[in-house]
């Protein structure tokens, strides 16, 4: 006999798990199915994020930061330091033991909420006015008039290439190196191969990445781009490569060369301890059963869904990386919490100009809405205002001079479209500008706010009066 409930939710990465914790607060019978095996084969909530990417991630760049500000840092503030070390094992024991407090944290507010995880995979069985989910490893059969599908993601992996996350190695391999490569090779300079990249650099390795496109960070403002080309290269010595064809990578006993054309079509070798493929990430919707019930998947994998996370089945919804848009945790949660609601007949909205990205390099670069250049090309008259780090009494007390924030503003109507930093603390202070923003917001607004004294925010708030060129400490 299958198990009945009112809302089934595939996955529990941070869109399926909030889905499903709203749902139950919202009052319906909730079910999650999620079959993740952590390296210790152990069954684990969380998702993509909470095992093998934004938490571990940030947990290994801290640790690095930390490591680079002993053995670099403090002899700006009178303090000497000898004999600075590193020991990988314990960082990684460090890290693994804040993912296992948060997937636990997970099961924690499964059985708070009344949740019930069904151990396995799910795959559709049959549709009609009730769905059908058969789920894997003995799991039985469920059904449940509403289902959201939250699958998500996984990393893409290039033809020919295998990775064995020991030498070639995707996020979860280069999470969990027992050590630290003299040399590594990244392929792909976009999120991943710059965090991780700069995880690596920190501990000591000679970093090489090699990006197919011509020019760098080409999702962030030109400035911004700029700033962290010179930062990542200049100061901190990352050897990025930009325009290059991968031509073959070959794993040898002890390492890995890569053959590549450069920028100028000319034939070149990397050879490495390991190498890392960051080159984006591919939907999780093979095995999900949408053929058997005709859910709609574009040609890339993604599920087809409205602005509202509509599937083209009734009361089929998707959100997070597994859908259009961004593939940020806090996007998915936010589609989670919005389809629980619309289930429940509300009428929530996410505007999707207001999600903030976060790079959690160093200096960190965040941003939300429209870049400078993307304003003008979509016809908007702007004024832009900007204002550094470098004369900020807060940054200098900290000793994070390098950076600066750029607001773009509407030339008529002075309403904020974007706000892009790029500094030590970015991903804290992206926060007033993604709320000015959703407020609709302008840049006068900001400017006249009370802002504490003395803080990082303050340059904020330079920008924006800036917009009107009247910065009061410039
Ligand atoms: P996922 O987290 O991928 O979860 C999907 C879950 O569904 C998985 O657990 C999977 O096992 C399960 N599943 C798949 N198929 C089935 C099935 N048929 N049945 C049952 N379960 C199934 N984002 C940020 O916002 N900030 C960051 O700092 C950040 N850092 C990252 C670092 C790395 C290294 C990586 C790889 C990603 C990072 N991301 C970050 C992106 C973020 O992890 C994703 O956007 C987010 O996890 C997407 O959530 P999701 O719930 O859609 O999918
Ligand atoms: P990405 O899309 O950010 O970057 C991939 C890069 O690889 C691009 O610059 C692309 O041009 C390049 N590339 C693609 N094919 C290539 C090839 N054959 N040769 C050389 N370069 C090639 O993808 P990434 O870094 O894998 O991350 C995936 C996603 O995970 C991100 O887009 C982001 O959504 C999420 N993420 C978010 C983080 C955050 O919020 N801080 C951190 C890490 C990941």
């Amino acid at each position: 006999m299958a198990q009945e409930f009112e809302v089934v939710v595939i996955g529990a990465g941070p869109g399926g798990y909030i889905a499903a914790i709203r749902a139950a607060q919202l009052g319906f019978r909730t079910a999650c199915i999620e079959g993740w095996k952590n390296a210790k084969g152990e069954l684990a909530l969380g998702g993509t994020c909470l095992n093998v990417g934004c938490i571990p991630s940030k947990a290994l760049l801290s640790s690095s930061e930390e490591f680079e500000k002993a053995g670099h840092h403090l002899e700006a503030h009178g303090i000497t330091v000898s004999g600075v070390k590193v020991d990988i094992g314990k960082m990684q024991s460090r890290k693994g033991e804040i993912v296992s407090k948060m997937t636990k944290g997970v099961e924690f507010l499964f059985k708070k909420n009344k949740i019930t995880w069904l151990q396995g995979f799910g795959r559709f069985v049959s549709g009609g006015d009730t769905y059908s989910i058969e789920v894997s490893g003995g799991g039985g059969t469920v059904t449940a008039k509403h289902v959201i599908i939250a699958t998500g993601s996984r990393a893409r992996h290039l033809p020919n290439t295998v990775v064995d996350n020991e030498l070639v190695c995707d996020n979860e391999g280069a999470l969990a190196f027992p050590s630290v490569p003299k040399k590594l090779g990244v392929i792909g300079a976009g999120v991943i191969g710059l965090e991780l990249g700069s995880v690596w650099r920190r501990l000591g390795a000679e970093v090489t990445i090699l990006e197919a496109l011509p020019n760098f960070l080409g999702a962030c403002d030109d400035a911004i781009s700029r700033e962290a080309w010179k930062q990542f290269t200049k100061t901190q010595g990352l050897n990025i490569k930009l325009g290059v064809k991968i031509e073959k990578v070959t794993t040898r006993k002890t390492g890995v060369v890569v053959d590549y054309a450069d920028d100028k079509g000319l034939a070149q070798k990397l050879e490495c301890d390991r190498l890392i493929v960051s080159v984006g990430r591919v939907p999780n919707t093979d095995g999900l059963g949408a053929g058997t019930v005709g859910l709609k998947v574009d040609s890339r994998g993604f599920v087809e869904v409205d602005e509202h996370c509509r599937t083209n089945l009734p009361n089929v919804y998707a959100i997070g990386d597994v859908v259009r848009g961004p593939m940020l945790a806090h996007k998915a949660e936010d589609e989670g919490v919005m389809v629980a609601e619309i289930i429940a007949g509300q009428k929530p909205h996410i505007d999707y100009d207001c999600i903030p990205w976060i790079i959690y390099t160093s200096p960190e670069i965040a941003w939300v809405g429209k870049s400078e250049q993307q304003a003008k090309a979509a016809g908007i008259e702007v004024r832009t205002g900007q204002f550094p780090f470098s004369i900020n009494g807060r940054a200098l007390g900290i000793n994070e001079p390098a950076g600066f924030v750029k607001v773009v503003a509407d030339a008529k109507t002075d309403q904020v479209l974007g706000v892009h930093i790029i500094h030590a603390r970015a991903s804290d202070l992206i926060q007033e500008g993604v709320t000015t923003m959703e407020f609709k917001g302008a840049a006068e607004d900001i400017a006249r706010i009370t802002h504490g004294h003395p803080t990082l925010s303050e340059v904020g708030r330079e920008a924006a009066l800036n917009v009107d060129k009247r910065a009061l400490n410039m």
